[in-house]
């Protein structure tokens, strides 16, 4: 055994707090009781699913090489110590090199014991649903030095995931700007309408967006089997009158309808709407319920509420009108100023929204009194969690740890 201090599986860092004092085999598990007395089971597959050790992970990517499949049913650890320096020591059967456990890392991946905390597989911020009584403005912050300042970044997308938004302003007025924002979060999500979009008035426009018309509140492309998970809107130019912006939290029509009109929530959440657009040179199409629910928690993933990228609804004939009964009352809930902030867009302004979650629309505007210049962009919320994750961890990296 080496007095070095034990690998971790991974990239981030797991200071030691609790440490080990024994470590036994009981069963299927090496048991670890740590110095508070608390003891922790660790099934024998899940800790060689996670040895650190370079005959297990490829050290340079961090990523498992070991087949599990390819060992045999009964392999089994044969015996289990605790190092002088904490660290776990697992021997085990059919000459399976032996492994060694960070008790940092152990501690805090401790699956079974209370407190055992530190690691939360599913880490992602808790939503809170807001309404107009709730939320007047976008939450806002200074966005003059969002792509180099890193606590700027992790407080808005901290603020994009708890409420479905968050504003910037001051951000750079200069065309492209957004793909440089939306760069320090991910990879960008592009699509038919380009790798950044220019919504303004166009001579032959291939969507209302691209016209003064009005938009009701809607999410964009939910004609896609996946729709976008992140928008950003970025105002370059905006003399013209009307136009305002408004968003609608669509979790929070759907628990809404969920408290109060159980049935029409129910349709919303079972019934296969048709998605479609109808553009000249594509032809996107997608079936889903409006309100699309997690399977495992029950509540709701994401809202397709757009009145103008539907297709004809096919459903068997005797669930036709309470469809349309429920359609109708949804677009009537976005419409509703219980629901509804609205907000004008000030050059420099730049909004990031959850496209699978909040709806936007604008008022129509005049665009013979002035222009109204906004650059899109998409990502996808994976991008969004990562990057508070990559930020997190540089603040612990910087920390320092042992
Ligand atoms: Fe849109």
């Amino acid at each position: 055994m080496t007095e070095a201090p034990p690998l971790t599986p991974d990239f981030d860092v797991w200071p030691v707090g609790r440490r080990p004092v024994s470590a036994t085999v009981a069963g299927s598990d090496v048991v670890v009781t740590w110095e508070d007395g608390i003891a922790s089971r660790f099934d024998f597959w899940w800790l060689i699913d996670n040895s650190p050790m370079p005959e297990h992970v490829n050290r340079t990517t961090r990523e498992p090489t070991l087949d599990l499949s390819a060992l045999p049913d009964d392999f089994h650890a044969t015996a289990a110590t605790v190092e002088a320096g904490g660290g776990l020591y697992v021997t085990w059967s059919h000459g399976v090199s032996a492994s060694r456990y960070h008790p940092g890392w152990l501690a805090a991946h401790a699956y079974d014991a209370p407190a055992g905390g530190g690691f939360d597989a599913d880490d992602r911020p808790r939503p809170v649903t807001w309404d107009a009584a709730a939320m007047a403005e976008p939450p806002s912050f200074d966005g003059s030095r969002i792509l180099e300042d890193d606590a700027a970044l992790e407080a808005w997308l901290t603020a994009v995931a708890v409420y479905g938004f968050g504003r910037l302003r001051g951000v750079p007025v200069e065309p492209g700007t957004v793909e440089r924002v939306a760069r320090r979060i991910g990879t960008v999500r592009e699509t038919n309408f380009g790798r950044v979009f220019d919504v303004r008035s166009k001579v032959d426009p291939d969507s209302n967006a691209y016209t003064a018309l009005e938009l009701t509140p809607h999410v964009d492309l939910p004609t896609r089997e996946y729709q976008p998970g992140l928008q950003i809107l970025h105002c370059l130019e905006n003399s013209a009158s009307g136009g305002e912006a408004m968003m609608v939290d669509g979790f929070r029509l759907a628990e809404h309808l969920a408290a109060e009109e159980p049935g029409t929530y129910r349709i919303l959440s079972t019934e296969r709407f048709t998605f479609q657009n109808r553009a000249k040179t594509s032809d996107y199409r997608w079936l889903s319920p409006v309100i699309v629910l997690d399977p495992a928690t029950g509540s709701p993933t994401e809202v397709r509420i757009a009145g103008f990228l539907r297709g004809p609804l096919a459903l068997p004939a005797e669930r036709v009108a309470p469809a349309y009964r429920a359609l109708r009352r949804v677009f009537a809930l976005s419409r509703d100023p219980r629901f509804r902030i609205a907000y004008g867009y000030r050059p420099g302004d730049l909004v990031l929204f959850d496209n699978r979650r909040l709806l936007h629309g604008r008022a129509a505007f005049d665009p013979a009194a002035g222009a109204r210049w906004l650059q899109g962009i998409y990502l996808e919320r994976d991008e969004l969690h990562s990057c508070l994750r990559i930020l997190r961890r540089r603040r612990r990296l910087a920390a320092g740890t042992d």
